[in-house]
């Protein structure tokens, strides 16, 4: 009824596929793998409640008012603090804006560098929710082949060659939908490629910390050698999703268009949150609490493994994750994967089919699973009931 009204931007942008199937997982006899919820039983509510009392008595009347639209001073010093110690990040404060979430900060990255019909590049497969927000902004996909250790360097040679791309967008640890990790030696050879390209890189690492083993650090793609990157990262997935909040670290001539196009969107993010997680994080030990989900993470990954060794027939593959929240799911060539997904609905137990996460889903063989929501005992059900589909 409202469709001549429609802008060609909404009309081009299809809703999130995650959303439509969480709709149908509701249901609670239904084991949900689908979406990418963190545990619940990982967030610091007792620490929390005590740093909302504090920041009452503390703050009074501030934590209600309006804020600048950078973000909290004390919030952005201690991101800089942390990347500088953990990662020896050159930045200042003035490298950084907070944002509602990094879903937010994805949003005004492509209202300041995505024009219609600008080339972005993106893995293949690629997160949903960078395909969603940059469609608003009619870009033009590419995506590049993804392998166990990294980005197919002469897939991206090629990429990069044919197409020139303005914007690429990585994730380089526990990449959602694949769950994979790219390789040291292929975070050189990436950066070898494209460090003469006039191309803004963006790396979103919202899984980046949640790594299981105490392994080496992986650098972040030639960090502190250029200019044009921009890394986000979020407090979802390692405090608190429903604070919404994230940042962006770049170049503070970025940052200065982001905190204009953030103007536009909502002024600032969420003051008391802000407030809040500030409280949260200068008193309480980051590293304890993030080895603590990691290690429950961990234990769900590994039921989640040893259970599809033991239930899936040989001839589906699967990804073995070293941190985050995903494992990903090949099936036969001629395999459709949506055919498995009315099955397994019907088993009652959910996935998400890989669909989304392509620019051209024409014929698709894959899935997401998430482990870090379900107990280890649901797990192993929810595979048992699924291997009987596959
Ligand atoms: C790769 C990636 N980027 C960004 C986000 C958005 O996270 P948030 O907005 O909660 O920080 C997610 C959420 O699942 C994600 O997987």
């Amino acid at each position: 009824m409202f469709e001549k009204f429609l802008t060609k931007r909404i009309k081009n942008t299809p809703s999130s596929f995650i959303r439509e199937i969480l709709k149908v997982t509701q249901n609670p006899e239904i084991i949900s793998f689908a979406g990418g919820l963190p545990n619940p039983i990982s967030f610091p509510q007792e620490e929390l409640k005590i740093s909302m009392n504090r920041i009452a008595d503390k703050y009074g009347a501030k934590i209600y008012q309006y804020s600048t639209t950078l973000g909290l001073d004390s919030l952005r010093q201690y991101i800089v603090d942390r990347y500088k110690k953990n990662w020896s990040m050159d930045i200042t404060i003035d490298n950084v804006i907070i944002t509602t979430g990094s879903q937010q900060a994805l949003d005004l990255i492509g209202k300041v560098f995505v024009d219609e019909g600008d080339c972005v590049m993106v893995e293949k497969p690629s997160y949903l929710g960078l395909l969603q927000a940059f469609c608003m902004y009619r870009a033009n996909f590419v995506q590049t082949k993804l392998n166990d250790d990294g980005l197919d360097i002469e897939d991206l040679k090629k990429t990069l060659s044919a197409y020139n791309p303005k914007v690429a967008y990585l994730i380089p640890n526990f990449q959602n939908p694949t769950g994979l990790t790219y390789s040291k030696e292929n975070r050189e050879k990436v950066f070898e490629c494209i460090k003469d390209k006039d191309m803004i890189l963006i790396q979103d690492d919202p899984y980046g910390e949640l790594r299981f083993e105490n392994d080496e650090k992986i650098p972040y793609i030639g960090m502190n050698k250029s200019d044009k990157n921009i890394y986000l990262g979020s407090f979802s997935k390692i405090v608190t999703p429903g604070m919404r909040l994230g940042y962006v670290i770049a170049h503070k001539e970025i940052i200065k268009q982001l905190e204009t196009a953030k103007q536009a969107s909502d002024l600032h993010s969420n003051i008391f949150g802000q407030y809040l997680i500030a409280d949260y994080l200068l008193n309480n030990d980051l590293d304890k609490h993030i080895e603590k989900i990691t290690q429950l993470y961990k234990t769900q990954a590994n039921a989640m493994v040893d259970a599809m060794k033991e239930y899936f027939p040989s001839n589906v593959k699967f990804t073995i994750p070293k941190g985050g929240m995903f494992t990903w799911v090949t099936l036969d060539e001629d395999a459709d994967v949506l055919d498995v997904f009315n099955k397994a609905i019907e088993k009652k137990v959910a996935f998400v089919p890989g669909h989304p996460f392509y620019v051209n889903p024409d014929k698709v063989n894959t899935l997401r699973l998430n482990y870090t929501n379900a107990d280890v005992e649901t797990i192993r059900t929810g595979i048992k009931r699924l291997s009987e589909v596959l």
